[in-house]
């Protein structure tokens, strides 16, 4: 029998509904599935801490037995070989996200070729669901009920409105 863990990286800044829908169809196919979050993205200054994003997703994959959830710099290819992993999981939600997907997955391919990149649709009613998206929602003071968990939805008005607790 084959045991295949899967890691499903990402800057999860913060977890989205359609991150979840990935998560739960992504536990129902591999074994064991390691969420991933990049720790030295280079983009822009993260709405929330490594920690802080830790903590949400550890929070909302409790229920699942076989979701683990870490963090990573460097390559991702170095990451998933040093988890001894054999696929890496990604969302597609719309066409936009094909282009960079791919080059993404045949660049690791070339880095990695025994490592197999898995693309997976969120449910359609995530297929507009973004981090970035919810985030200019939120802090324009829109809502963001059904598109992120109710515990992210709480921890962003808590961070937009200045009342967040230090958590690690
Ligand atoms: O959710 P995101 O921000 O689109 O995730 C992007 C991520 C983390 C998967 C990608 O930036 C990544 O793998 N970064 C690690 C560095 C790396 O391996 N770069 C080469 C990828 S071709």
């Amino acid at each position: 029998m084959k045991n295949i863990r899967a890691i499903y990286p990402g800057s999860f800044d913060p977890l989205t509904n359609g991150h979840l829908d990935l998560i739960e169809r992504g536990s129902k196919i591999f074994d064991e599935l390691i969420v991933a979050i990049l720790c030295n993205a280079e983009k822009d200054a993260p709405l929330f801490s490594v920690a802080e994003r830790m903590d949400m997703l550890e929070e909302m994959v409790r229920r699942y037995g076989n979701v683990q959830v870490d963090t990573f710099d460097g390559l991702l290819v170095d990451y998933a070989q040093r988890k001894d992993a054999k696929a890496v999981l990604r969302g597609i939600r719309a066409i936009s996200d094909y282009e960079y997907e791919l080059r993404m997955a045949l660049l690791n391919r070339k880095l990695a070729p025994q490592i197999e990149t898995v693309f997976m649709m969120p449910a359609e009613a995530y297929s507009y669901v973004s981090s970035r998206l919810v985030k200019e929602v939120c802090q324009l003071g829109g809502s963001v009920r059904d598109l992120v968990p109710d515990l992210v939805e709480q921890r962003l008005l808590e961070k937009i409105n200045g009342t967040a607790k230090p958590r690690g």
